[in-house]
């Protein structure tokens, strides 16, 4: 039997004493990505955010960046006279941050498949409920847990997966739990699931960077640190 490889030690080219580059993509406040530049400041993980890269002017998690002295820019396709051309900027801008990690944190948009081709195994998303259950098209933001709650669930939770064409449906890595309560409304259970979320990212940006995410016969997991 094949030994299981670890997923983010393919290429592994960082000289010692270099941290593990990520990028992450924002649409939004980027409470997540603040998650990861305060681990990152504090030393909790063993990574650098590279780069940020938003589909949105406006994002708050611009500023985010900024403050953290991490280089950010904007990519909007009608910015570019066609798509093709959006795309290959999108891509050579990822490539030079020379980030080893691409992570979606309240990415709005699909990624064009070049970069999934680009990064295999290598891009996150983190999505706030218990995947693959309220996932997929449509489930974004305080939909999410409107869902969950009209459903009646017990419990909600977040999701680290890995990104693949389809919305939503990469494998899992990373998941955690929280009881839903019986008089929960839809910003008190987002607020709860945002709070695991910001333990749950870094968690997994650790993971890639220690090179404890494996694959093998189209399984992925996460060895335990
Ligand atoms: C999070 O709930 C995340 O799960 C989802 O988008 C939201 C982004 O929040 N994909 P923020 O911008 O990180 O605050």
């Amino acid at each position: 039997m094949m030994e299981p490889r670890p997923i983010s030690q393919r290429e592994s080219h960082i000289s010692s004493g270099e941290k593990f580059r990520v990028a992450v993509l924002i649409s939004g406040g980027g409470t997540n990505l603040q998650a990861l530049l305060d681990a990152a400041t504090v030393g909790s993980i063993a990574a650098e955010v590279c780069l940020v890269i938003s589909s949105n002017p406006e994002a708050v998690g611009l500023e985010r960046a900024k403050r953290a002295g991490v280089p950010t820019a904007v990519f909007r396709s009608k910015d570019f006279p066609d798509l093709p051309s959006f795309r290959r900027a999108l891509l050579e801008s990822l490539r030079d941050s020379g980030a080893r990690l691409l992570v979606l944190a309240g990415y709005m948009k699909k990624l064009p498949r070049e970069v999934l081709r680009a990064y295999p195994d290598a891009i996150i998303n983190i999505h706030p409920a218990l995947l693959p259950r309220f996932g997929g098209k449509g489930y974004f933001g305080r939909r999410v847990h409107a869902a969950v709650l009209a459903a009646g669930e017990r419990v909600s939770g977040a999701t680290v997966h890995l990104v693949t064409e389809g919305y939503d449906e990469g494998p899992n890595l990373l998941q955690e739990q929280i009881p839903v309560r019986s008089d929960d409304t839809v910003e008190s259970l987002a607020a709860r699931v945002l709070a695991v979320e910001h333990r749950l990212l870094p968690a997994a940006v650790q993971a890639f960077a220690d090179g404890r995410v494996r694959s093998q016969g189209g399984r992925v997991w996460v060895e335990p640190a």
